[in-house]
């Protein structure tokens, strides 16, 4: 089976992507993560993220792989064998990365290769336009939502975890205009596909998303 989840910044989804894939001991694939990896490296070559051209090809030439820690659950990056996994999550790389994944030329390159991992089958993948665009043909997809505050308070927990200081006020308006930008940019838009089931984790336990996620896997077997 191939599990697409889709859905905002800070909704979720690669907690619940993470832990239903080690359930159904499927591979998890955060495509985010890609993105990301790409920005790190643009930023790194000092190319402009708004330069199409420039970012397009690099998205061509470069190697990104993942790779799943089985002690931690967690997956690490790599960049033509450099291991990006910290530096992707860097508050300069949020800041950026939305620009860089809105480019044409990246979305076919990075698509591709998604594309090809979830075409050898038992994937959980989170992204933004999984259910739309990577496999539209999945056997279960789902849409995570949670509001603009909750959102921007979990990501606060995960930066201050790390080291970082915040502001929720600050971290609420980013995370504001990344979902403008991801969900009116022209190629691939953040968009709930028309058959995916949309979830509000708001108030709900990431346990028990998990458990909604894993039953509509199960009713998609009792009907194969
Ligand atoms: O899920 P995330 O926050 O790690 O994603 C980082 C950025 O990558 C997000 O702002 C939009 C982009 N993205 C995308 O355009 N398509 C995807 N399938 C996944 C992420």
């Amino acid at each position: 089976m191939r599990i697409a989840i889709d859905g905002p910044a800070g909704a979720g989804k690669s907690t619940i992507a993470r832990r239903v894939a080690a359930v159904l001991g499927y591979v998890y694939v955060d495509t985010g993560a890609m993105y990301r990896a790409l920005t790190a490296e643009v930023l790194r070559r000092s190319i402009e993220p708004e330069d199409a051209v420039a970012v397009s090809s690099l998205a061509k030439s470069l190697q990104i792989m993942l790779r799943h820690d089985n002690e931690t659950g967690q997956q690490g990056v790599l960049i033509d064998h450099r291991d990006v996994t910290e530096e992707i999550r860097e508050p300069v790389v949020n800041q950026n990365v939305s620009m860089v994944a809105s480019h044409e030329g990246v979305r076919t390159a990075i698509v591709a290769q998604q594309k090809s991992m979830a075409a050898q089958g038992n994937v959980v993948m989170d992204g933004r336009d999984i259910g739309t665009t990577v496999i539209p043909d999945a056997e279960v997809k789902v849409f995570l939502k949670a509001s603009v505050r909750e959102r921007a308070r979990r990501r606060s927990l995960d930066l201050i975890r790390r080291g970082y200081k915040v502001n929720l006020d600050e971290l609420e308006d980013e995370i504001r205009e990344r979902d403008f930008f991801d969900s009116t940019r022209r190629v691939s838009p953040l968009r709930k596909a028309d058959d995916a089931v949309e979830i509000d984790t708001t108030h709900v336990s990431v346990d028990e998303v998990v458990d909604m996620v894993l039953l509509l896997c199960q009713g998609r077997e009792a009907t194969h």
